[in-house]
Formats: C-alpha cells, sequence, structure tokens
C-alpha cells in the first residue's frame, strides 16, 4: 500500500507585517529583503495565538477536504519545532481538540524540515500496513522566538500551519518514494538555545532566540535541496524532466532559483510562495502545497517533489504521483 494524500489545508495569522514594517524595528529595508530573499510579508501571530491554534484550522480544514471524519484517524504526527508546550504535544492537543479519540499522536522534531520528516514516517506506517489514516501537520510560530533586533533572522521568518490527510491506496499513485538526511556536524549554524535542558540559564528574554550563520546555512541548503529532488528521483528511476511541479522549502528564493536553474527545472515548475509568507519553517511545504492546489498548479497523475531543508542539520524530499481525491 502506498500513502496518498486525500485532503490539504492550511492557516496563517490575520496580521501582515511588510518589510516596511520591520524596517521600523531594525536597520534594513525593503529593497534589501525583496533583493536578497524575495520576500515582501510574513503573518505574526499574536501574544495569545499559539502554534495548535494555528495547526487546529490547518487540520480541521485538511481534514473537511478529505471528506473522512477526525474519528477515522488512526494517527496524528505535527512537525514542529516550537510546540505550546514541552510536553503534551501539538499532535496530542490536536488530538484532543479535534476528538480523534482513535488516534496515536506525537510530533517529530526536525526544525523546517519537520513536515517531510513527519510524511516519511505517516508514509512509512501505511506502507507497512500499521495504520490506514494519518493526519500529518506542519506549523510552527517561530516569530516569538525571533531577536527583533538581529537582522539576519527577524526579516526571515513567519508564522502558520499546513496540513494533509492521508490515507492507504494500492492504485498505484501516492507517495512514491521518500529520502531523510541529517549532518548534525553542522547543527550550531542554526540553533535556538534556553528553551531546553542544556542552558535554562538563557531562559527568558535575553536567551530564548535563534540565532543563525546565514551563509552556511544557504551553502547547506542549496547542496541538500539539489541532492534530496535527485535520491528521490533516483529512487524511482524518473528523471528531472519528468517533474510536473516542485515544492521547494519557502526560504530564500535565490536559494530556490540557484537550485532550479542548477537542475534545469522552468520557472513554472517550481512553486513559489515566500514573497507573501516568509520562511514558516515547517509549515512552509504544505501551505505552498495548498496554495499551489488552489492556483490549479497541480492536476491528476502529476508528479509532485517536495524538498526542504533545516536546523538539525537536516534535509529531505518525498516524491508524489498525485491522484484526485474523486479519481
Ligand atoms: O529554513 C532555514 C532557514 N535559514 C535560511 O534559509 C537562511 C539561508 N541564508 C540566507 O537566506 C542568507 O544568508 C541571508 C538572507 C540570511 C543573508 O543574505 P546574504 O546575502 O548571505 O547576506 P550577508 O549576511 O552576506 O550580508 C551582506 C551584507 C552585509 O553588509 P556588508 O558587510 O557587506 O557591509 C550585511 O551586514 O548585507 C548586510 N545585511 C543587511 N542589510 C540590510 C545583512 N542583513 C541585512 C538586512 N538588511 N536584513
Amino acid at each position: 500500500m502506498k500513502a496518498k494524500i486525500i485532503g490539504v489545508g492550511s492557516c496563517v495569522p490575520d496580521k501582515i507585517v511588510t518589510n516596511d514594517d520591520v524596517a521600523k524595528i531594525v536597520e534594513t529595508n525593503d529593497e534589501w529583503i525583496r533583493t536578497r530573499t524575495g520576500i515582501q510579508a510574513r503573518r505574526v501571530s499574536d501574544a495569545s495565538t499559539a502554534t495548535s491554534d494555528l495547526a487546529i484550522v490547518a487540520a480541521e480544514k485538511a481534514l473537511k477536504a478529505s471528506g473522512l471524519k477526525a474519528a477515522d484517524l488512526d494517527l496524528i504526527i505535527v512537525g514542529t519545532t516550537s510546540p505550546d508546550y514541552l510536553f503534551p504535544s501539538v499532535g496530542c492537543l490536536l488530538q484532543n481538540k479535534l476528538g480523534a479519540m482513535r488516534a496515536a499522536a506525537f510530533d517529530v522534531s526536525a526544525a523546517c524540515s519537520g513536515f517531510n520528516y513527519a510524511l516519511t514516517v505517516a508514509s512509512n506506517f501505511i506502507n507497512n500496513g500499521a495504520y490506514r489514516n494519518i493526519l500529518v501537520v506542519g506549523a510552527d510560530t517561530l516569530t516569538k522566538y525571533l531577536d527583533w533586533s538581529d537582522r539576519g533572522t527577524c526579516i526571515l521568518f513567519g508564522d502558520g500551519a499546513g496540513a494533509v490527510v492521508l490515507t492507504a491506496t494500492d492504485s498505484g499513485a501516492g507517495i512514491l518514494a521518500s529520502w531523510l538526511k541529517a549532518e548534525g556536524d553542522l547543527g550550531h549554524h542554526l540553533i535556538m538555545r534556553g528553551a531546553g535542558s542544556r542552558d535554562p540559564e538563557l531562559k527568558g528574554k535575553h536567551g530564548r532566540f535563534m540565532t543563525m550563520d546565514g551563509k552556511d546555512v544557504f551553502k547547506f541548503a542549496v547542496r541538500v535541496l539539489e541532492e534530496s529532488i535527485r535520491a528521490v528521483l533516483d529512487k524511482t528511476g524518473l528523471k528531472v524532466e519528468d517533474i510536473n511541479l516542485l515544492i521547494p522549502h519557502q526560504a530564500n528564493v535565490r536559494i530556490i532559483d540557484h537550485v532550479s536553474k542548477k537542475m534545469g527545472l522552468p520557472n513554472d515548475k517550481v512553486y513559489v510562495n515566500l514573497q507573501k509568507y516568509g520562511n514558516t519553517s515547517a509549515a512552509s511545504i504544505p501551505l505552498a502545497l495548498d496554495e499551489a492546489l488552489a492556483d490549479g498548479k497541480i492536476k491528476n497523475g502529476d508528479m509532485i517533489v517536495l524538498s526542504g531543508f533545516g536546523a538539525g542539520l537536516t534535509c529531505g524530499a518525498n516524491l508524489i504521483k498525485w491522484e484526485d481525491s474523486n479519481a
């Protein structure tokens, strides 16, 4: 059996923060942010909105689109690195809020690669027959962990959530190949201290922030984005020209352009929506998938590659033969 996506949903906070708004807080400007990243605006959640509040909306939309009921779910997996609490997991919060009382639930911590990691785990549970219906969510509210005086990070991120419902199929469509990787030796290039057990003295206003070596992450990103795409193609015997749509992690348009140009993927086969949302971490790929579907960019039989990278450092990709839910 393969895992087929039968419902997609997403959610972003209402508040839009433009580059000009950010330029009022930190020494930067719209032109620099647009040309160096492609980002024009991002969504920022208010103080009372936690990751599960965005995730539940995305999950309910995905469930509705799938035609399944919460009670049909066997498992919920959430990719997130900004959970509401250290425990219980966002997965368990969703299980309760949805009323998915039959479902097991847990979170996967792979930062911006969280959705591809969670999707791969879910796909394998379906492949081996353990579960039939699985909700996979990517959700983060990283704007709560930004140092708004660090222009190297605060310009990049936004909040959001995206979700898919998977079910087992023997139609030959669905997730055909998955590939994950971690390079923990590079982990120090993108790190959020002060929220874990290592250095609790950093907790609070002046410590619990992400820090990033932008250039090192950029170099990693362009290398592994290509590596991950080629890895899922190799597993299936497909070629770059067989890809109908690449949905890459929405971090920086220069990363996406560099890789697609190098691999010979034309612009119309690469989905980009980071200009509106910035980098929404684990939410970026399912949010882009939801918009690509709404934009009519995906049709029955298309080969779709989801590929991303993030803290860890991690990366991963999934290759999907798309099948409309009514097919
Ligand atoms: O999900 C994974 C998350 N992380 C990423 O994807 C990050 C990957 N890296 C990047 O996207 C880029 O490295 C950044 C966008 C973070 C930075 O772009 P860059 O082209 O690597 O810029 P830079 O750090 O080399 O800085 C170039 C110049 C510097 O000035 P000087 O030394 O040349 O005078 C910076 O001080 O631009 C300056 N600068 C800025 N200026 C205006 C750096 N950040 C800003 C800013 N506004 N926000």
